[in-house]
């Protein structure tokens, strides 16, 4: 007879048969997801199991099929000062498995944490590859929090008289720009706590989220997972010369596992330092470092909310194109709490 049955997954006492069922299910959902990718590593899907930093709670389960993963929930939320009111979650079930009520079950697990851990509100993306995750969401009666897209530059498609250009008229008199390979410096860690400030100034739209306080903390544990995951980041920061204060970042990762894209993260500049074109000049700085250093790069993917206007021309004059979109959703627990009973 078969079996159906639901069940924790501790990337920390899973066993190797237990990772390649995962494994194999998070492929098929990938392959759904970025239809153009190649699959995953096993080896890149443990490794980023495990890569949690402390700080962030996951809990995990997977329905099991006899021996086959056939859907999944996360419930995951962050020990911090800030932002206490709020879990993220997410659910997939393998396309033959759709419509039998395995998300609502799972959700159910996921509501339990967010009562015991006092969330009131749950949020969410969903992809355009995938309509179904609007479908559930509307189901839910979730609200959509913001819009936001993947784009994505191939970078034959660059257009790198415009790094030349962006790093020449750049305004040097005044300001520096300094490099971090790999993780940042333990002296500048309070400078970098800082720093990332400037990425509370991005656009949230719906979103009820509250500014991120990072510590010092978190960044070390961040750093530890980034080494777990075998991801590399480069930050390229910029100085204002005569204060020495650090007006803005942009940061890139890479990882050897997948050597074809590198993800553009944060990139920001403090409201007063705004109108130089130092955006425009720490992406081509960086841009122009990728094509040098790492030579087997061919694409790099970027995700910016549709309201973001101006990263978006920084990003379309490069040559960057709308790839995919994605919609966050938020919803009360209390409302979640009505769908189930
Ligand atoms: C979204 C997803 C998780 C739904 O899984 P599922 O097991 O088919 O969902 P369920 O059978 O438990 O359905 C839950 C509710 O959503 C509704 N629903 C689910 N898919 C739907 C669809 N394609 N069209 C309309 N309604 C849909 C169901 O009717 C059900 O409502 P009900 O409780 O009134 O009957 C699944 O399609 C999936 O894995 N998608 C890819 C990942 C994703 O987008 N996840 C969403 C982020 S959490």
């Amino acid at each position: 007879m078969t079996e159906v049955e639901v069940k924790l997954f501790d990337p920390q006492t899973a066993r190797h048969s237990d990772f390649i069922a995962y494994h194999i299910f998070v492929n098929r959902i990938q392959a759904e997801m970025w239809p153009e990718d190649p699959p995953t590593e096993l080896e890149e899907t443990i490794r980023n199991l495990r890569a949690t930093p402390p700080f962030v709670v996951r809990r995990r389960w997977v329905v099991w099929h006899d021996e086959s993963i056939i859907a999944y929930g996360l419930a995951s939320f962050w020990h911090t000062e800030d932002n206490q009111h709020l879990l993220w979650f997410d659910i997939a079930v393998l396309p033959e498995w759709r419509r039998r009520g395995w998300a609502k079950r799972l959700l159910k697990l996921i509501a339990d944490i967010a009562q015991q851990e006092r969330r009131r509100l749950l949020m969410t993306s969903t992809d355009s590859a995938i309509p179904a995750g609007e479908a559930f969401m509307r189901r839910l009666g979730a609200r959509v929090g913001i819009i936001s897209r993947t784009n994505q530059l191939d970078l034959s498609a660059l257009k790198r008289e415009l790094l030349q250009e962006w790093q020449e008229r750049a305004p040097k008199a005044e300001f520096v720009l300094g490099l971090w390979e790999g993780p940042y410096p333990e002296e500048e860690l309070d400078a970098v706590v800082r720093l990332r400030e400037v990425m509370n100034t991005e656009p949230r739209d719906n979103l009820e989220i509250e500014d991120i306080k990072w510590t010092r903390e978190q960044l070390r544990q961040i750093e530890a997972s980034l080494a777990e995951q075998k991801t590399e980041r480069w930050t390229i920061y910029v100085r204002a010369k005569k204060t020495g204060d650090l007006a803005g970042y942009t940061e890139v990762f890479w990882s050897a596992f997948e050597p074809e894209t590198l993800y553009q993260g944060d990139t920001g500049v403090f409201p007063q330092y705004r109108g130089h074109g130092l955006g425009k000049w720490l992406k081509a700085a960086m841009l122009e470092k990728v094509l040098r250093d790492r030579p087997q790069v061919k694409r790099v993917r970027t995700g910016n909310a549709n309201s973001n206007a101006p990263m978006l021309k920084i990003n379309y004059e490069l040559g960057f194109r709308p790839y995919k979109q994605w919609t966050t959703w938020q919803v009360e627990l209390e409302k979640v709490l009505e769908y189930l009973k």
